[in-house]
Formats: structure tokens, sequence, C-alpha cells
């Protein structure tokens, strides 16, 4: 399997979570709320967290199909985190459409994330130990946008520690997650776990060069975010401790800014290979299948994707 098929796997799979994601629509009221959260979730996104959980189950000896209710699980913390990250960002576009904000605005958006992670709680509910892992995910990524808003990176290990919590850790939750319904040794969680976590980091460090290099209609969401609203990504970092300034930054156009950052953005490649060597030796830990074979080009992808 290459980087090119997981695109088609990942597409296979998103069926299996959406007919679950489906099924949760029923009785919410008033109407508006149950549109906006139907509109979050049915929303496709490349559903690659979800992947990775029916992957981590199978990995361990599980099934994709046993799996679909935690991959759902998953998914909607993942919509949840997304829609309110849309409103600190201020950002109107989202998987090619405007986003929940936009359209039913602000309060009935944060109000949509706190539906989209009471679903996902429920749909967990049965076990103490997923509820634990989307738990932590959840303060995580609160503390990793928090750290964002406060200037906290401005070195490669702060910046890491913020890219861990922000996106790491639901990746992380996600591989955990699906190795436990998968039912996993304790050791096999674990080391799934931080495989999740560090392609989780290398992921938020390839969203951060494609703010850069990508445009809106490719991403489906604004592009030169992180410059222009002063996020710390490990590109706008590298650049400003190399002496380069957001004035320089600020006026290029698409092209010249890739010229200017471009040691940056080399820099940048090179740490995301880092943490998926990190992961890679997790998952050596576990024993071989097809399914560890998909995970790691799935790291693979996700260190090369485009979109
Ligand atoms: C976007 O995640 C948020 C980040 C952590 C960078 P994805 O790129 O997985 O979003 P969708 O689900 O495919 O839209
Ligand atoms: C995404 O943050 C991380 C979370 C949703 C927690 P970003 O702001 O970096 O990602 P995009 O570019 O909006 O997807
Ligand atoms: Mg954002
Ligand atoms: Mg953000």
């Amino acid at each position: 399997m290459n980087p090119m098929e997981i695109e088609q796997l990942l597409e296979e799979r998103a069926d299996l979570v959406d007919i679950e994601l489906a099924g949760l629509l029923g009785d919410i009221k008033p109407p508006e709320l149950a549109a906006a959260v139907a509109y979050a979730i049915t929303s496709k996104g490349k559903r690659i967290r979800s992947a990775l959980v029916t992957l981590s189950s199978e990995a361990v000896g599980g099934t994709a199909r046993d799996a679909s209710f935690a991959a759902a699980s998953i998914e909607l913390i993942h919509s949840s985190s997304l829609v309110l990250d849309d409103v600190i960002d201020k950002s109107e576009t989202r998987r090619g459409s405007d986003t929940v904000h936009k359209k039913w605005g602000t309060d009935m958006a944060l109000l949509t994330v706190q539906v989209l992670a009471a679903l996902s709680i429920r749909l967990s509910s049965h076990d103490p130990r997923l509820i634990r892992a989307i738990a932590d995910s959840l303060l995580y990524m609160g503390e990793g946008e928090a750290m964002e808003l406060v200037d906290y990176a401005r070195d490669k290990k702060t910046y890491i520690d913020l890219a861990f919590r922000k996106t790491g850790s639901l990746f992380g939750s996600a591989a955990e997650v699906g190795s436990i319904v998968g039912g996993g040794s304790d050791k096999a969680i674990e080391s799934l776990h931080e495989f999740g976590n560090h392609i989780g980091i290398a992921f938020q460090i390839r969203d951060d060069i494609l703010d850069v290099i990508s445009s809106e209609a490719d991403l489906g969401k604004p592009v030169k975010k992180d410059l222009f609203m002063g996020r710390p990504s490990i590109v706008v970092i590298d650049a400003l401790n190399s002496g380069i300034s957001l004035e320089q930054m600020m006026k290029c156009n698409n092209g010249q800014l890739m010229h200017l950052v471009a040691d940056s953005i080399d820099y940048a490649e090179e740490t995301a290979r880092e943490e998926l060597e990190s992961a890679m030796a997790y998952i050596d830990k576990i024993d071989d299948n097809a399914a560890k074979e998909k995970l790691i080009t799935l790291g693979e992808y996700i260190i090369s994707r485009s979109k």
C-alpha cells in the first residue's frame, strides 16, 4: 500500500463512521441546533482520526466494524474541536463550505460544540477507559488552543508541546480507543497511543506547511491564517528565529512567502519526519500484520499529504 492508496482506504472507512453518525441525529431540539449539528457531522472531512481508530482495532486483532462506534465517537470530538477552533480563529470557511458560526452565529456554534462532545461521550459511555481517553484529549486540546492565544510557543520544544496538545493528543486517543475496543494488551494499547500522539504532531506540522504552500481552493479552509492571526506555526516560529520579521512575511504574496521561508519549510519537514520516526519506534513494538502496515503507510501519508 502506498500513500495514494491511503486516500482510497480513508474513503472506504468513512462509510462505516457515517452510518454510525447518521443514527445520532434523531431527537435534538430546537431544529436550528439540530441543523447546525447535522451540518457539522455530515460535512465530510478526511476522516483520518476515525480510520486510525478502526485500523488500531484491527492491528491488535479486533475488527473495524466492532470499532466503528468508537471511530464515530472520536470523529465527533474532532468535529467539535473544529467548530470551536473556527470561532476562535474567526475562520469563515471549512471543508469548502461556510463554517457553523458563519451560518448560525457564534452562540449556536458554541452550543453545537457542546452537543457534539455530548454525543461522543454518550457513544462511548459503556467503557470508562474510552471516556477517560476522550476526556484526556478534550482537556489537552483546550490547553493547546489556549497556548496559541498567549504566545506560548517560541522554540521547537514548546511548539512540539503545543502541537501535541492541540492535535497530537486526539490522534493518540484515537489509536488508544481503537486498540482498547480491539482487545489489545496494555502494552499494545500504550504503544499505539504513543504512535498516535507522534503522527498527530507530524500531522499538525504538515498542516502548518500547507498553510504556507497551499491554497484555499485546495484545502477548503483559509490559508496564511497562522501568519495573519499570529498563530505559532513551526514555519513562522523558525522564520522569526532566523531573523525574518513578521512584516517581511506579511507583505509577500504566496509565491514570495514560500521563497522567503523556504529554509523554515525544510526545517518543518525535517521535524515532521523526526516525529514520524518516533511514531515508528512505537508501532514497531506491536506484532506484524496487515493493519500495522496500513498504519505505517498512514504515517507516511500524513507528512506528505496535500490536503
Ligand atoms: C484539521 O484537521 C485540524 C487540524 C488539526 C490541523 P483535518 O485536516 O483532519 O480536518 P478534516 O476533518 O479533514 O476537515
Ligand atoms: C486545529 O487548529 C486544531 C484543533 C482543531 C484543535 P488550526 O487552527 O491550526 O487548524 P485549521 O487550520 O483551522 O484546520
Ligand atoms: Mg483554525
Ligand atoms: Mg486554530
